[in-house]
């Protein structure tokens, strides 16, 4: 592998302001249909199908505001790209809790990241019922569409006009309550199911030891393998990785301090603390466990916080894997108000390669990029695999913590970059590579993104030509509106738009 050293343009100011970046955390209570026309460029006519995003919808409760965004509730939008045409729909998941809230008015549930009843410690005390808000990411796997958050079921919805249609329980494996995490890995090609694409996730319950559950669904949705694994203390782990062999976790090195949020004083994310002396534990498990294999390999490294993967692959006995990494978890304080955080003052993810020697269980580690960056994509075939090219969003600026506003292609095995910026009055979401219908180089294809454009207070869908991001945006579809900023989604080459 080539030198990972970057090549930056210097930077000597601020490239955003915090007023800009606010608007993008406004909430859209209105629900919208309509055909996508003021577009700049052109939509690729080889561009068919619909790009679903997940993202927290409501930052307030019928004007009683939110302690923090991950706890707003889930809202998916659609953009279904057809014949050189694109069309915009989004609604609300009708999850319990929403319809609950919306029909009162009012807060009614304890959100996990720092939202509370009104009413003080004595309103919530001892309310340990947490809202499901199908916030964080969403699928379409084995003809059904899935809105996920890893605290709980997920919701299964029409594709076409995002109807909620009730609790997904994959014919009854799952039990109800039991979670389904937001961050399902699709193996392309699975050995073990003779070569057909096989989704792998997980669930989590957290104790004072972990249960890992490892579920296997096959192309028709149905869940054909699952295990699960006791670990001891608690864990957070919000992502994984897979490789032919292998699901991997890092377990952080955090504590959970459950008085405060049973005494109702402080929300369940408000008692997590970041243990910077003790190490990362790296959970290796067996997808396929032999006779007699150990079923669960810990290795330690380093402490840190890592919220996202991006792949891992096998290389021998080694298993590298590619991810985001804090120095700390960004604790949350329930005095504070997220739309004021002082991003100069957090650290920034950076991107790690960590080498996972499983013969001797030793691991080392190499920073790839230490530009601000998260929420990567790669081709979908190579999720599992070794690849060449990864996309994520970035700071515009080359050190320092700041909001995402840049997008970037890393070519892994040359070192090079590209960089496309929407500062100053640009911020972006995660992006989505899709690849170009027989398509045989590893970039061949677009990368789609919502940007957040604060001069109309409006959001865009931008299309990128990933094989060559100098060439700027090849078509930006304004929308009527701004899409609050979101969390994770997915492209389907399915089209879901009535003509
Ligand atoms: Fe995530």
């Amino acid at each position: 592998m080539q030198s990972f050293k970057s090549q930056k343009s210097p930077v000597t100011e601020k490239s955003y302001t915090r007023a800009d970046w606010q608007g993008g955390y406004q909430s859209l209570t209105q629900e919208f249909d309509y055909w996508i026309d003021d577009i700049e460029g052109q939509i690729p006519r080889q561009l068919q199908g619909t790009l679903f995003r997940n993202g927290p919808g409501l930052l307030d409760v019928n004007g009683q505001p939110l302690h923090h965004p991950f706890d707003g509730d889930g809202m998916i939008s659609k953009i279904t790209f057809t014949n050189g045409r694109a069309h915009f729909r989004n609604r609300f998941v009708h999850t319990t809790g929403y319809l609950a809230e919306q029909k009162a008015g009012k807060i009614l549930y304890r959100g996990t990241f720092g939202t509370q009843k009104p009413g003080g410690w004595l309103a919530n005390i001892f309310d340990f019922k947490l809202k499901n808000i199908a916030n964080t990411n969403v699928i379409y796997w084995g003809d059904k569409l899935l809105a996920l958050w890893e605290g709980g079921e997920a919701y299964r919805l029409d594709p076409y006009t995002l109807e909620t249609l009730g609790n997904e329980y994959f014919n009854g494996v799952l039990s109800a309550g039991e979670a389904f995490a937001a961050h399902p890995r699709l193996e392309n090609n699975c050995d073990q199911d003779g070569g057909a694409p096989c989704l792998v996730n997980f669930s989590i319950k957290p104790g004072l030891s972990t249960t890992i559950t490892i579920f296997e669904l096959n192309s028709a949705g149905k869940i054909v393998r699952y295990h699960a694994h006791s670990v001891p203390g608690f864990c957070f782990i919000h992502d994984f990785v897979i490789t032919p062999n292998y699901c991997i976790f890092f377990q952080n090195p955090v504590t959970f301090n459950p008085i405060p949020f049973a005494l109702g004083i402080r929300a369940a994310g408000e008692c997590i603390k970041f243990q910077p002396n003790q190490p990362t534990q790296i959970l290796i498990i067996p997808r396929f466990p032999k006779e007699g294999q150990e079923k669960i390999k810990i290795i330690e490294t380093q402490s840190g916080f890592v919220f996202h993967h991006i792949n891992a692959f096998e290389v021998g006995d080694e298993v590298l894997i590619d991810s985001i990494c804090y120095q700390s978890f960004p604790e949350v304080e329930p005095e504070s108000d997220f739309r004021q955080v002082d991003f100069e003052a957090l650290s920034p993810g950076q991107l790690w390669r960590f080498y996972l020697n499983l013969k001797n269980g030793t691991v080392w580690r190499e920073l790839i990029d230490d530009r601000c960056c998260e929420f990567a994509n790669i081709h979908p075939a190579n999720v599992g695999r070794s690849y060449r090219y990864l996309y994520i969003g970035a700071a515009h600026a080359e050190t320092g913590n700041a909001p995402l506003q840049a997008l970037l292609k890393i070519d892994l095995e040359s070192g090079e970059r590209q960089f496309w910026s929407a500062a100053p009055r640009g911020f972006v979401g995660e992006p989505i590579f899709v690849p170009r219908p027989d398509s045989e180089k590893e970039d061949d294809g677009w990368i789609l993104a919502l940007v957040y454009d604060a001069t109309h207070h409006r959001s865009d869908v931008v299309i990128l030509d990933a094989s060559d991001f100098h060439k700027g945006v090849i078509a930006r579809l304004h929308l009527k509106h701004h899409i609050p900023y979101g969390l994770h989604g997915s492209f389907t080459s399915k089209v879901f738009v009535k003509i």
